[in-house]
């Protein structure tokens, strides 16, 4: 599978997720405005690619602050004011600010001015290397769900191409794969940004696994006929009591699992956990912008003038949810208490009952 996100040292060169699967190109960032707008312009898109690329970005930020700073607290502002900027790319992903917090907590503890890029550089390719640790863990854990051969409903695209590699739901579906079950997942195209389309068909064929292609509104048919074995999704936030934000449709197609008898799976590393917040009414959700909507792929489809609501995310209560698979272990049944169980467990999470 092609790679993500490359690190050469000097720059971060990010495949063009935008351009993807008919042109496959490396966009170049010298800067970290240039990691900003990638994120924001969906070059680079998924929690938590966009929360290593924006980790990387504050590596550029650091290069740059080191050149206009003279001191250790002069240092830190101009950090911390490109900190804010790229945070400000995508609201709704928690690992965006989580990656960036956590390079800004480095430069902060480090001592000594002159070591702090090179400081941030090692984390950053730390928090590159841990997410692809990360996904295999989930992969591992969520395969067990799976039997001999399932057939997958999933949103989006919860892959490779969203994280440092692997993926997440998609990491589930390819260590389902590697341990020799036979698996085919139904892709929703995902309007209107089509991450289903371009991106969720494509990294499957690349790696030979059954796709079948639909668009949104066919996945009550295609759930009613008994083909579906379950769904699994990502997600961008997930609230203490379980409540997940992920990108829009996913409510739907939860609320019709649910009407279907089908069980509804989230994969997420535990960054996507935002303990700050009790609900998902606490997410803020993103809009991005109508055009979106009113035009495929530069081709206008809509009437000039026509209002437009461009949500990129929505919220599942966690209700609708069966279980949420970590790299810790599977929370079945998400709620408040399962999840700060999982929180203060520091060994492998599984429910006392559950599965193994
Ligand atoms: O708007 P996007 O393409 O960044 O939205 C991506 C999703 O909603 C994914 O499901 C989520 O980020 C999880 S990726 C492992």
């Amino acid at each position: 599978m092609l790679k993500t996100i490359r690190w050469t040292g000097e720059s971060l060169e990010l495949l063009d997720q935008t351009r993807l699967p008919q042109v496959k190109d490396y966009i170049v960032c010298t800067s970290y405005r240039d990691v900003r707008d990638a994120i924001r312009d969906m070059k680079v898109r998924g929690a938590p690619a966009i929360g290593v690329s924006a980790a990387y970005g504050m590596v550029l930020a650091a290069y740059e602050c080191e050149t206009q700073a003279d001191s250790k607290d002069a240092f830190l502002e101009c950090l911390a004011g490109r900190a804010a900027y790229l945070i400000s790319a995508r609201p709704t992903a928690v690992n965006l600010e989580w990656a960036v917090t956590k390079m800004l907590d480095k430069a902060r503890e480090t001592d000594d001015l002159a070591e702090i890029p090179e400081a941030l550089a090692k984390l950053a390719e730390e928090i590159e290397r841990e997410d692809l640790e990360v996904c295999r863990r989930i992969g591992k854990h969520g395969a067990e769900l799976l039997g001999s051969s399932a057939t997958v409903l999933t949103h989006c695209n919860a892959g490779s191409l969203a994280t440092a590699g692997y993926g997440t739901a998609l990491g589930v579906v390819r260590a389902a794969v590697e341990a020799g079950k036979k698996i085919q997942v139904y892709a929703d195209e995902t309007r209107p940004f089509l991450q289903g389309a371009r991106l969720t068909a494509f990294e499957l064929m690349e790696d030979d696994i059954p796709v079948t292609l639909i668009t949104d509104n066919m996945a009550g048919y295609v759930m009613s006929l008994g083909i579906i074995d379950c769904v699994i999704v990502g997600a961008d936030r997930i609230a203490a009591n379980g409540d997940v934000a992920n990108k829009i449709g996913t409510y739907s197609l939860a609320v019709l699992a649910r009407e279907h008898n089908i069980p509804f799976y989230v994969a997420a590393p535990i960054s996507t956990f935002d303990f700050d917040i009790k609900s998902g009414s606490e997410i803020r959700i993103e809009e991005r912008d109508g055009k979106e909507v009113t035009e495929i792929l530069g081709q206008r489809i809509a009437p000039e003038g026509v209002r437009v609501f461009n949500p990129a995310f929505d919220v599942t209560p966690h209700q609708y949810v069966t279980a949420i698979i970590t790299e810790r272990g599977i929370i079945h049944s998400p709620c408040s208490e399962s999840i700060k169980k999982l929180l203060e467990a520091d060994e492998e999470y599984v429910p006392e009952g559950e599965l193994r």
